[in-house]
């Protein structure tokens, strides 16, 4: 076990912040050092939406895993990230992994995976912690090991209630056939109860379920999670690990979620995963992991001595059985008014403006005779495009003409009848857009190779009916001690 100094590394974050290199993002929560990856313990306490996240401050290297802390009223202004929670006894001496938080009797409560490695056995325990001053301070554990007939694969709990008691769902893998799960716990009188595998309709759905959250929408229960071990397809599962849902109704007597739909993801870009939902005054708002497992080498910031950021915060809405995705209102915040860049055109078939150092862009367009729309994003040479086939009904995201970092193309479906919406957010590296009013969202990194201010073209191939939107400089995300 690794000997963390929590002052010393965060004298070392107060140095560092605000970020400087230019591959740092602006409006995306990162750090200067180490590798981060999911975020955790999701909680409003204070006044403040707390957000902790997976980190590893030694290196960027998937191991050490600590949690790292800062809070936001606005998502706008956020307390300088600090360690919270990093391995210092036996349980959890492989890593403090993913959990979540909640509040109970006034205080910020989070609910993790210890992880620890006995001669290659994992032996997972289920620990409470409190928030206290700037730490997290260890509590009990609920769940000592996993339960029988499940692997050492088990971790990432999210608690959630009905029936005013408190339950929470976590991702497992089955011994027996070693396929992908997720099991139910109860809070009772003699602790916390296994009340089993979540059954479902999706059969064989890969070998682990990470990173589960159960959240109401109205009547209707959506169990969000991560499954490993799926075959890409034509028009969807084509990163290397999936973050997605099912809609339906969760019986807890009879553990069944009944009438779901079929799996859908959250996110149609290459850098998505690990999301944690948070529900405060009946909003649902998502945080994801820009970043995938197993695909480290996709960013070259690891030269750097850092990796990853997360997503924006979103707001979700359930239609239909689909979630639908929209950046939170409160981002609304960034944009520098005087900078407003006003779209207006009828029949073209091409226009091009310049953008900022941190841009958003919304644009709505009447296809009108055009069948092949191509949305660019240029850094000179280097391009990441959107491009929209109507007869086939198909958004590409080709990043194949990027020199650096991940690369390929992302293809999925979307429905633009005569009219193609979206809102691009473009940071430094990070992007992501929301297609048809929040109907599909996609996270994409790019790194590009020289220090230039992007551009964006829209090309059709026919004459666009018209084209409306607006451009805004975005503000960057403020860092106070
Ligand atoms: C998902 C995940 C979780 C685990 C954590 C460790 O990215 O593998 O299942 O708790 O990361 O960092």
């Amino acid at each position: 076990m690794e000997n963390f100094n929590k002052q010393e590394i965060d004298a070392k974050l107060k140095e560092t912040f605000p970020l400087e290199h230019r591959w740092h993002n602006r409006f995306h929560l990162e750090m200067p050092f180490g590798l981060i990856n999911d975020p955790n313990g999701m909680a409003y306490h204070d006044g403040k939406f707390h957000i902790f996240y997976q980190w590893n401050p030694l290196g960027c290297e998937h191991k050490n895993k600590c949690w790292a802390h800062t809070a936001t009223r606005d998502f706008v202004h956020y307390s300088l990230p600090e360690l919270a929670l990093w391995p210092d006894d036996v349980h959890d001496k492989d890593g403090c992994y993913s959990g979540c938080g909640t509040v109970e009797d006034g205080r910020l409560r989070v609910l993790y995976t210890c992880n620890r490695k006995e001669d290659g056995v994992r032996i997972p325990a289920q620990r409470f912690g409190s928030l206290k001053g700037d730490k997290v301070e260890k509590e009990e554990i609920i769940v000592p090991d996993h339960p029988e007939g499940i692997t050492g694969h088990f971790r990432d709990p999210y608690l959630f209630t009905r029936r005013g008691k408190r339950y929470f769902v976590i991702g497992a893998q089955r011994e027996a056939d070693e396929k992908g799960t997720v099991l139910i716990y109860e809070e009772t009188a003699e602790g916390w109860k296994n009340l089993g595998e979540v059954k479902n309709r999706l059969g064989d759905f890969g070998y682990m379920w990470e990173c589960p959250n159960l959240v109401q929408f109205g009547s209707y229960d959506v169990l969000i999670f991560c499954p490993q071990g799926l075959e890409a397809r034509e028009f969807d599962r084509q990163n290397i690990y999936q973050a997605g849902y099912i809609a339906g109704h969760l019986s807890l007597d009879s553990m069944d979620m009944m009438q779901h739909t079929k799996f859908q993801e959250l996110d149609r870009g290459f850098d998505f995963y690990a999301p944690q939902v948070l529900t405060h005054e009946g909003r649902q708002i998502l945080i994801g992991w820009m970043g995938m497992p197993d695909k480290d080498s996709e960013y070259p910031t690891a030269e750097l001595g850092w990796q990853y950021s997360l997503t924006m915060p979103r707001e979700l809405r359930l239609r239909q059985g689909h979630i639908y995705s929209r950046p939170a209102r409160e981002l609304k915040d960034l944009r520098i008014a005087e900078t407003a860049v006003e779209l207006e055109a009828e029949d073209i078939k091409e226009i091009s403006r310049p953008l900022f150092e941190g841009s958003e862009i919304l644009l709505d367009m009447d296809l009108g005779e055009s069948k092949e729309i191509v949305t660019t994003l240029a850094y000179g040479t280097e391009k990441l495009r959107f491009i929209y086939d109507r007869k086939e009904q198909v958004m590409s995201i080709d990043r194949n003409e990027m020199k650096k970092g991940g690369r390929g193309v992302r293809r999925f479906k979307l429905f633009a009848d005569e009219n193609l919406s979206l809102q691009i957010f473009v940071d430094k590296t990070a992007v992501e857009i929301f297609f048809q009013h929040g109907e599909e969202a996609a996270s994409i990194l790019v790194f590009p190779e020289k220090n230039i201010r992007p551009e964006i073209t829209i090309a059709a191939d026919g004459e666009l009916k018209s084209l409306s939107g607006k451009i805004w400089e975005l503000d960057s995300f403020r860092f106070n001690a």
